[in-house]
C-alpha cells in the first residue's frame, strides 16, 4: 500500500497449484485465430493492406489477421482526434480516472484471454506475461491516482493580497503514443493511459509484430468508458509512425523503443514546423552489471540467469555486460554455465518454461549473426540448445555466455538471450566506470558487493536510471522503482513514477485580480 490507498496487482501465485490451473484452463477458452485487428476510432476506416499474424513459437500458427492503417488514415486520426480532445480534456479528472480504473479492472478479469494472447503473439512465457498484465493494471491505477490527485483543481500559489494564482494541469491536444513488441500490453497501455490521464486525446501505434494485444487492449478501454473520438489505434509499421510525428496538429509524442528511431523522430519533429512539442522517449541500453570478489556467488548466479535470459534477453533492462572481478571469474562461469544448462526452452504457455522464442525470424537472424561474429574473435563458454520437433520452425536462439578479451568488443545492444562477461582486476574499477560510461546509455546497472565503499563509488559515478544493488536488473515495479534512463537510453521522465504524467501535460497560471 502507499500513501494514496493503490495498491499493486495481485497477478497469479505461480507457487500455489490451483492457481496455475484457474490460469491455463481461462488460456484455454481463447484459442487461435484470435482476433482480426485493424484501425479503431470515431470516423476512421479499416483502408490498408490485410496480413496475417503468426506465432514465434513454430512460425506457422496463424493467431489473426490485421487490416492496417493507410498514411491517409492515419492523418486522419489525428484530426478526428483533435475534435475528440475537446469534450475529453473538459471532463472533470474524475471521470478519466474512473474510465483508466475500469480499464485496469477489465485487465485483470481477462488476465486468461490476454495471456494466451501474449503467449501465442508475443512468446510470452507465464510467468513474464502474468508480469506484464499486472504492469499494465498498475499503470493505470497509478496513473489515475496521479490524475485525481494533482489534475483537478490546481494548485493556489502564495502571492499579494487582492490577486489569486492558480497554478494547474491541463491537456496538451492530440498525443502520439508509439510502442514497442516487447512489452505490447504494458509499454502500449502505460503511453496511453497517461496521456488520457493527463486530458490528452491519444493516437496510438503499435508494434508491427503485435498488432493483436493492442487491439483487444483497444476494446477493453472503449468498454471501460474511454469515448471513440479521444483514443485513436492506427496499426502499421514504421511509415505510420512517421506519419503520425510528421503531422502539423499533433501535439506530443511517447515513445519507446531504440535509440534510432528516437533519433528518427527527432529529427521529424524538428524539420516541421509548428507548435514545440514535447518527446518522452524510452530507449535501449547496454545494461552492466559489477560483481566484486565480495559478492554472493548463488545470488550472483540467479540474478544474472534473470537478468540476461528471462524473456529471451528481450527487455531494454536486461543484463548484456557482465564484468566479474578476476578472483572470482572462473568460479562464477562455471556456476553461469550450469545454471544456463538448465534453463528450459520450449512453449511459453507452459509453466515448465524459462525462455520463449525470439519475437520474429529477423531478429533470431540478427542475434545469431552476432554469436556467430564473436564466436571468431572471443571465447564462446556456453551454448544452449533450441528445441526441436514441432517447434523446431520456431524463432528460437539458446542462451549463450561469450567471454570478452575487452568490453569494447561490444559496441551495440544485442537484444536476445546473450550474455557478455569481462574479466576486470580490483584496481581497474576505475577504468571499468569509465568504460561503462563511454558506451553513453544509461537505463540500468547491476552491482553486486559487500562494499558499501565500492557500491557508493559505482552509483555515485554513473548516471544511469535504474540502479539495482545485489539483486537482479529486470522487473521495475510501478509506484516503486519508476523506470527509464538517460543519454542513449531516453529523455525520461521515469514511466510508472510521480514526475511521468506531468510531461504530457500543460502547465497553466490564472492569475486573478480580486
Ligand atoms: P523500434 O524502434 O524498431 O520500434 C518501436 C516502434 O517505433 C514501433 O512501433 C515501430 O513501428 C515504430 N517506428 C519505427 N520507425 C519509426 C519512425 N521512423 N517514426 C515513428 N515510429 C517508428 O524498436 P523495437 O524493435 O520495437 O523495440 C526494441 C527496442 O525498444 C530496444 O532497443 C529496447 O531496448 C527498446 N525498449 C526500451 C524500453 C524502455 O523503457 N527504455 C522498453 C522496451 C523496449
Ligand atoms: N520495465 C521493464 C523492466 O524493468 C522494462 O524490466
Amino acid at each position: 500500500l502507499y500513501g494514496d490507498q493503490r495498491r499493486n496487482s495481485d497477478g497469479v501465485e505461480f507457487g500455489c497449484a490451483a492457481e496455475r490451473t484457474d490460469l491455463t484452463q481461462s488460456m484455454a477458452k481463447t484459442q487461435a485465430p484470435f482476433t482480426k485487428a485493424g484501425p479503431l476510432g470515431k470516423g476512421l476506416e479499416a483502408d490498408g493492406e490485410t496480413h496475417p499474424v503468426f506465432s514465434p513459437i513454430d512460425g506457422t500458427t496463424q493467431v489473426g489477421t490485421v487490416v492496417l492503417a493507410s498514411e491517409a488514415a492515419a492523418q486522419q486520426a489525428v484530426e478526428n482526434a483533435k475534435k475528440g480532445f475537446e469534450a475529453w480534456s473538459r471532463r472533470p479528472v474524475q471521470d478519466r480516472a474512473a474510465a483508466l480504473e475500469k480499464a485496469a479492472d477489465l485487465l485483470e478479469a481477462n488476465t486468461g484471454r490476454l495471456m494466451q494472447i501474449l503467449s501465442m503473439e508475443a512468446g510470452k512465457c507465464l510467468t513474464d506475461g502474468i508480469a506484464e498484465i499486472r504492469e499494465a493494471v498498475d499503470f493505470c491505477r497509478y496513473y489515475a491516482n496521479e490524475a485525481r490527485t494533482h489534475f483537478g483543481e490546481g494548485q493556489l500559489m502564495p502571492g499579494p493580497t487582492g490577486e489569486e494564482n492558480r497554478y494547474r494541469y491541463r491537456g496538451r491536444g492530440v498525443f502520439v503514443c508509439i510502442s514497442p513488441w516487447n512489452f505490447p500490453l504494458a509499454i502500449y497501455l502505460g503511453q496511453i493511459s497517461a496521456a488520457l490521464l493527463a486530458g490528452n486525446a491519444v493516437v496510438a501505434k503499435p508494434a508491427e509484430q503485435t498488432p493483436l494485444i493492442a487491439y483487444e487492449t483497444a476494446k477493453l478501454l472503449y468498454e471501460a468508458g474511454v469515448p471513440e473520438d479521444a483514443f485513436y489505434m492506427v496499426p502499421g509499421e514504421g511509415d505510420i509512425g512517421a506519419a503520425l510525428t510528421s503531422h502539423p496538429g499533433i501535439a506530443g509524442v511517447a515513445f519507446t523503443g531504440s535509440t534510432e528511431t528516437a533519433w528518427a523522430i527527432n529529427r521529424t519533429l524538428a524539420a516541421k514546423r509548428g507548435p514545440i512539442v514535447p518527446l518522452v522517449a524510452e530507449t535501449g541500453g547496454i545494461n552492466a552489471m559489477l560483481v566484486d570478489a565480495t559478492a554472493l556467488p548463488e545470488q550472483v548466479c540467479d540474478d544474472v540467469m534473470m537478468s540476461a535470459f528471462r524473456s529471451a534477453g528481450q527487455r531494454c533492462s536486461a543484463l548484456r555486460l557482465l564484468y566479474v572481478q578476476d578472483d572470482v571469474a572462473d568460479h562464477l562461469l562455471k556456476m553461469l554455465s550450469g545454471a544456463a544448462k538448465e534453463l528450459a526452452l520450449g512453449d511459453p504457455r507452459l509453466p515448465s518454461t524459462d525462455i520463449g522464442p525470439v519475437i520474429d525470424e529477423e531478429a533470431r537472424d540478427g542475434i545469431v549473426s552476432h554469436i556467430d561474429d564473436m564466436k571468431g574473435s572471443q571465447t564462446l563458454r556456453f551454448a544452449g540448445e533450441t528445441p526441436a520437433g514441432a517447434l523446431a520452425n520456431g524463432y528460437w536462439v539458446a542462451p549463450h555466455i561469450i567471454e570478452l578479451d575487452h568490453a569494447g568488443a561490444l559496441t551495440r545492444e544485442v537484444f536476445g538471450p546473450v550474455l557478455h562477461l569481462v574479466r576486470y582486476k580490483a584496481r581497474e574499477i576505475d577504468t571499468v566506470l569509465d568504460q561503462i560510461a563511454s558506451t553513453g546509455y544509461g537505463l540500468t546497472l547491476g552491482v553486486h558487493s559487500r562494499i558499501d565503499a565500492t557500491v557508493k563509488k559505482v552509483v555515485d559515478r554513473l548516471s544511469v536510471g535504474n540502479v539495482y544493488v545485489n539483486r537482479n536488473t529486470i522487473g521495475a515495479v510501478v509506484g516503486t522503482q519508476p523506470f527509464g534512463g538517460s543519454g542513449l537510453s531516453g529523455t525520461g521522465p521515469k514511466a510508472g513514477g510521480p514526475a511521468y504524467l506531468t510531461r504530457f501535460a500543460l502547465e497553466q497560471v490564472v492569475s486573478i485580480n480580486t
